[in-house]
């Protein structure tokens, strides 16, 4: 039986937060050592470009995220785990995609939308600041996906529509020089917890609210201790929907902890103690991992060769995929 190849990519331009831990990189190192996939996880950095103009902090991304999965134990045997910029058949992909995908396509993608919209709001030149990158995201983000004919595409909901553009552009492509990509699916976990942060929004850098994955005990305690709670007293009844504290609590721990919780807040457990139980519990599942990490931010070469050895088996699928989409477009050999 055919293995199904399932593939998902990581933007490189910030420090993993739980929000990220939870809903995305627990799941997906789970996902890793499953035998019956193909998976490949890869860190997008040429996607980095388009959000983040600044070298050192997608050079610092890279290392971290690469360094977060690897510490937590993704399963590089049987997952290919690369860089984006390390497969030179992904950008030369994305522009014969972009050769067959109709303008029109990208003008109604989101993420482009939604930055016109805001200068026209604002007064300004409605193509303000609005890079090309911006605007050919969801061709790259194909290439990206069809290049390993990816039948599952884990993704966030907000990635939904680059989903069907993938599928638009394949079909199209399919269409017009015969099949050679396999139109794929966005998986989109709806029950997946979105994790709140220390306000109780979306935990997200872009809030400020955010609880960095990777920090000492002693920081990850203070981070903890700033979850805001309201004023209810140590023996007043509280509910788990009056702080972000609970949530967060949930998303590490099984039902019987989850009830034990509810109940004692409903006891009067106060705020302070709650959150050392929340600390301690997220400490405790967090600390093998951090020392693993440490160790491989300090040997980047490490990295590196792991990086260069999911390159290379990447490849393996991109070389002759690639050498079949160049002759249907006739770019091939003469005579
Ligand atoms: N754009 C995705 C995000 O921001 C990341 C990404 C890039 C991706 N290429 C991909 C995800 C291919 C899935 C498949 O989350």
């Amino acid at each position: 039986m055919s293995k199904t190849t399932v593939l998902t990519g990581i933007t490189t331009t910030g420090t993993p937060h739980l929000g990220n831990y939870v809903g995305a990189i627990k799941p997906s190192i789970e996902a890793s050592r499953l035998t019956d996939t193909e998976s490949f996880y890869f860190l997008a950095d040429y996607h980095a470009l388009i959000k983040c103009e600044d070298p050192e902090r997608v050079n610092q991304s890279t290392l971290e995220i690469a360094a977060t999965w690897l510490a937590l134990g993704l399963d590089t045997d049987n997952a290919a785990f690369y860089r984006q910029s390390d497969i030179p058949e992904i950008p030369e992909l994305t522009w014969i995609l972009g050769c067959s995908c109709a303008k029109g396509l990208m003008n109604r993608a989101h993420a482009y939308k939604a930055a016109v919209q805001d200068n026209v709001a604002a007064g300004q030149d409605p193509d303000y600041e609005v890079t090309m990158g911006l605007f050919n995201y969801p061709v790259l983000m194909a290439a990206d996906i069809l290049m390993f004919n990816a039948h599952k595409v884990p993704v966030g909901k907000d990635q939904g529509q680059h989903l069907e553009m993938a599928r638009d552009i394949a079909q199209r492509f399919n269409h017009r020089y015969g099949e050679c990509f396999v139109l794929p699916e966005a998986v989109i976990d709806e029950t997946a917890a979105v994790l709140p942060g220390l306000d109780g929004r979306k935990m997200s850098k872009s809030y400020d609210n955010a609880i960095p994955l990777w920090q000492g005990a002693k920081k990850l305690r203070k981070s903890v201790m700033r979850i805001v709670t309201n004023s209810k007293e140590p023996g007043e009844p509280k509910s788990v929907d009056e702080s972000a504290l609970y949530p967060i609590y949930a998303a590490f721990v099984g039902q019987a902890e989850r009830e034990q919780m509810k109940q004692q807040l409903a006891d009067g457990l106060a705020w302070g103690e709650a959150k050392k139980i929340v600390f301690e519990r997220i400490n405790d599942e967090l600390a093998p991992g951090r020392e693993r990490y440490n160790q491989l931010i300090a040997s980047p070469g490490e990295i590196e060769a792991v990086l260069l050895e999911g390159a290379r088996k990447a490849r393996e699928k991109a070389i002759p995929l690639m050498e079949k989409v160049r002759a249907a477009v006739g770019i091939r050999k003469l005579g």
